[in-house]
Formats: structure tokens, C-alpha cells, sequence
């Protein structure tokens, strides 16, 4: 499903992967965890195609990431669903119409599309706020909003930049259910997180396994976390 082949990314003089390897499966459950500075977002960029590295290969979806038409760009970063860190909104537009972005962009409107949409914020606990404008969210009901808008036209993988950065563990927990929800449906999930006892609770849950990031380096973390 993703597949990186000896991936470097080098920024200015600075390289931050030299040779980096890594396959996803498709419906797979993967943490991305490493220090800060490790890469983490990088990663999840290259995943997205938001950047192409300096030198090896980026599959996704069983194709070469370089080389691909803008056309077929466009139809492939639909089946991706991506929760930035910075969890970006247009904050004159309400919460529904953030989370209905990624429909309307695509020309998809109509009765079929309000209902998801509608289910869709009752899935997050955001039904009472669809009205509401993003700067009056929560943290917590920010992260899950954009997990909303990622999940919006129904991808087959999902890539989250720390979902759970700032807000409390009962809401970490919360957003982390949502997670092995979508994996539980068959979405290939990437996680990036910094929070290993969210990794602990995790794997007692879902078989996900464990990529960190260090020194520029990828390897599957042990048990003993
Ligand atoms: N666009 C960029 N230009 C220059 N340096 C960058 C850029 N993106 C990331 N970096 C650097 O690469 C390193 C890894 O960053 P990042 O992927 O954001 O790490 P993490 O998400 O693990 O904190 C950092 O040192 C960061 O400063
Ligand atoms: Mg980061």
C-alpha cells in the first residue's frame, strides 16, 4: 500500500534520512515514533506526496510516486486522508463546511454527501458544533475535526501528524478509538505520535506495530518499548 525504497531527503546540506526502507500493507496499523527533529513529519510528507525525497523510490497504492501526471496526483491524494499537526481550517467557514472541504473541492454535493457529512460529525462527538467556527473549538475538538475532514471522502489510508499533540489522555484515548476504528474498516493507518504510553494502550487493542525514527535511521521498536 505505501512503500518506501531507499529513501534520503537531505534539506540544504543537512541530511536527515540517507536510506530509508519501509512498507506499509495494506490495512496495517503503524505508529511513527522518534524524538522530535527525528523525521517524523517528514515522513508522513513523503507519504502524502506533499514532497518527493532527493533520491529513491515512493509507492503508494501500487504506483511510483515520480513520474505520476497531476491528474493522476489529484486522484490519488483522494484515497489518502491526511491529519496535519497543525491541524489547518478556513476560519470564516464553519466546522461542517471545513470538514465538507474535500467533498466540495471534488464537485461532490447533494443529499448523499450531507448525510455522510452529518454522520461523519456524529462519529467525532462534533455534531453539536457543526455551526460553530473552528477558532472556537477545543483542542481536542480541533484534532477531531481534521480527522473528520481527512476521513471525508472515505480513503483508503490514513496518515496522522500526532493527532493527539496537546490535548488531555481521556481525549488522546478518544481520538486513538477513532483510529483503530477506521483500521477496524479496513483503512491502512500511519500514526505519528510522541506519546508511547498511547502506543501501550494501543497495542493492547489493535496489532499495531511500532517504526521509530533515529538518527536518520527506520526500525520496527521492540516489545519492550
Ligand atoms: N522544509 C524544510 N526545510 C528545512 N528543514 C526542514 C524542513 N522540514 C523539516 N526540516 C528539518 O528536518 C528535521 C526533521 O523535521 P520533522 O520531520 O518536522 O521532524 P519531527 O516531525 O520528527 O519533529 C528537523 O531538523 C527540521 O528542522
Ligand atoms: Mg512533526
Amino acid at each position: 500500500m505505501i512503500e518506501l525504497d531507499k529513501v534520503a531527503v537531505s534539506f540544504g546540506d543537512r541530511t536527515l534520512f540517507s536510506d530509508v526502507s519501509l512498507i506499509l500493507p495494506p490495512g496495517s496499523f503503524h505508529f511513527l515514533t522518534g524524538p522530535s527533529g527525528s523525521g517524523k513529519t517528514t515522513l508522513i510528507r513523503l507519504c502524502s506526496m506533499e514532497m518527493q525525497p532527493n533520491s529513491g523510490q515512493v509507492q503508494l497504492l501500487g504506483k511510483t510516486v515520480s513520474g505520476l501526471s497531476q491528474n493522476n496526483v489529484s486522484a490519488m491524494r483522494q484515497r489518502l486522508g491526511v491529519v496535519h499537526q497543525d491541524s489547518r481550517f478556513i476560519d470564516h467557514l464553519s466546522v461542517a463546511e471545513n470538514v465538507a472541504l474535500p467533498a466540495a473541492v471534488t464537485g461532490k454535493t447533494g443529499r448523499h454527501t450531507e448525510y455522510q457529512l452529518e454522520e461523519l460529525l456524529a462519529w467525532v462527538g462534533l455534531a453539536g458544533q457543526a455551526k460553530n467556527l473552528p477558532p472556537e473549538l477545543s483542542g481536542g475538538e480541533r484534532q477531531r475535526a481534521a480527522l473528520a475532514r481527512a476521513v471525508m471522502l472515505s480513503p483508503d489510508v490514513l496518515l496522522a501528524d500526532e493527532p493527539t499533540g496537546n490535548v488531555d489522555w481521556d481525549m488522546s484515548i478518544h481520538i486513538l478509538e477513532l483510529l483503530i476504528e477506521l483500521n477496524k474498516l479496513g483503512k491502512t493507518v500511519l500514526c505519528a505520535t510522541h506519546d508511547l504510553n498511547l502506543i501501550r494502550q494501543a497495542k493492547s487493542r489493535v496489532s499495531a506495530k511500532v517504526l521509530r525514527l533515529h538518527g536518520g535511521a527506520i526500525e520496527i521498536a521492540g516489545a519492550g518499548l
